[in-house]
């Protein structure tokens, strides 16, 4: 598949305003990816003539950062991060300081780092972002405390019917306490849905599921809620974002509308957004945060990338299409008043979760606002954009 049959049309791109008022043509989208990289081109990574790293020379701190637009719309925007890539690297603490209100940890905050052993925890990563992020003037969003995923390894021949439920409670109870106060949002529970694989009711068969009862998402989130009054409570999942992932988004829906009708702590649904440059996006997503809304929910895009692996086409054309899905996706859920955080998984193309995938063409992805020479791209100019265009969240 190539880009030029992804591209949207004609009319969509003509929505994409900036500033300026601008109104672009399929045909400008295009040549301004390309125009860029010709005129400004600093060569190619990969060695291939069409395949040039493009220079967009966006300028992207001070006033045009992401960060400051946010702040006029009332809306935390950040993502995920890793706390050595902080640490260690001056150039990427600006990008963040200039980018992002709001941060969560990529997997410095689950199971497998937290819990080296079943009665021995290690904060000492955790506190320091927490502390980081906080006397950074940034909200901090806990990730996570109950999933299928990133269990230490001495979980499997540990836990069992007996344990499991105290396991669970000992672990928020003692994790959320220790920053009650600190953290803006915990994804209590991740990705337990399955429709394909799971059971009549949509729960994906895990281990907390099998060892701490069918009732263990309600657990999760009655022991967190004792934990911190304050933070807001959220059930984190995926693939619910395009317009054929209804019966992913019907089951997400009986499940958090049970545990509201169960008078269960729940606050917010996080929308992953992990989209694909292949995937259509339209009218179901709204339809679903509406339907979240009407049961008192907020929203938050959590962990939003899009994945343009399996497309052909130059960087700056890849990029354009990146860039199309983001503005069409935000332009599409940011005006709704319930959706009130926008997190990407990770600021620069080289951090994401995808880098291992590679295209056609023997490159990686470019899924991220920026690329790993901290430069703005495309999306990132979506994202402003459709941050603009929403309007002011109340407080
Ligand atoms: O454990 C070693 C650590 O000791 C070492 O310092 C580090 C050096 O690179 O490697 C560590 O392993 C890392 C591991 O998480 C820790 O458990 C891997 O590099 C790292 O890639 C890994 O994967 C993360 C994954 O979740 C599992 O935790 C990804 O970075 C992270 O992007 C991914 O995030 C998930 C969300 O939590 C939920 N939604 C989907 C998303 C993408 O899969």
């Amino acid at each position: 598949m190539s880009v030029d049959d992804l591209l949207p049309s004609r009319q969509t791109l003509s929505r994409y305003a900036g500033h300026s008022r601008e109104k672009f043509t399929r045909r400008d989208f295009m040549k301004w990816g390309a125009a860029s990289a010709a005129a400004l081109s600093i060569g190619s990574t990969t060695g291939m003539a069409d395949n040039a790293v493009p220079v967009y020379s966006i300028p992207c701190d001070g006033p045009n950062c992401l960060r400051a637009h946010g702040a006029a719309r009332n809306l935390p925007v950040g993502s995920a991060v890793v706390i050595q890539q902080i640490q260690r690297d001056a150039k990427f603490r600006d990008l963040l300081q200039n980018q992002a209100s709001i941060l969560v940890s990529d997997w410095q905050m689950k199971w497998n780092v937290l819990r080296p052993a079943p009665n021995q925890f290690f904060f000492a990563d955790a506190d320091w972002l927490v502390n980081y992020a906080l006397s950074h003037g940034q909200l901090m969003r806990g990730h996570n405390l109950c999933w299928h995923q990133a269990l230490p390894n001495w979980f499997a021949g540990y836990a069992n019917r007996s344990n499991a439920r105290h396991l669970l409670s000992q672990h928020i109870t003692t994790v959320v306490s220790r920053y009650a106060g600190k953290i803006h949002s915990w994804d209590v529970v991740n990705e337990a849905i399955d429709v394909e694989r799971g059971n009549a009711n949509g729960l994906r068969d895990t281990p907390w599921l099998e060892l701490a009862g069918s009732d263990y998402i309600d657990f999760a989130f009655r022991t967190a809620r004792a934990a911190d009054p304050h933070a807001l409570l959220t059930y984190n999942d995926n693939n619910v974002e395009a317009e054929n992932q209804g019966s992913k988004r019907d089951a997400v829906l009986n499940l958090v509308g049970g545990m509201k009708k169960r008078g269960v702590p729940i606050d917010a649904v996080g929308i992953q957004s992990h989209l694909s440059a292949k995937g259509e996006y339209g009218a179901e997503i709204v339809r679903f945060i509406r339907d979240l809304r009407a049961l008192g929910l907020q929203v938050f895009i959590t962990e939003m990338d899009v994945d343009d692996s399996g497309v052909q086409g130059t960087f700056a054309q890849r990029d354009a299409l990146v860039a199309a899905i983001y503005f069409k996706f935000l332009d599409l859920v940011l005006p709704e008043p319930n959706v009130t955080a926008l997190l990407t998984w990770e600021e620069r193309d080289k951090d994401s979760w995808l880098e291992n995938r590679i295209c056609p063409d023997g490159s990686r992805p470019r899924p991220l606002p920026f690329d790993g020479n901290y430069q703005a791209k495309p999306a990132f100019l979506s994202m402003r954009n459709a941050i603009d265009r929403c309007p002011r969240k109340s407080a």
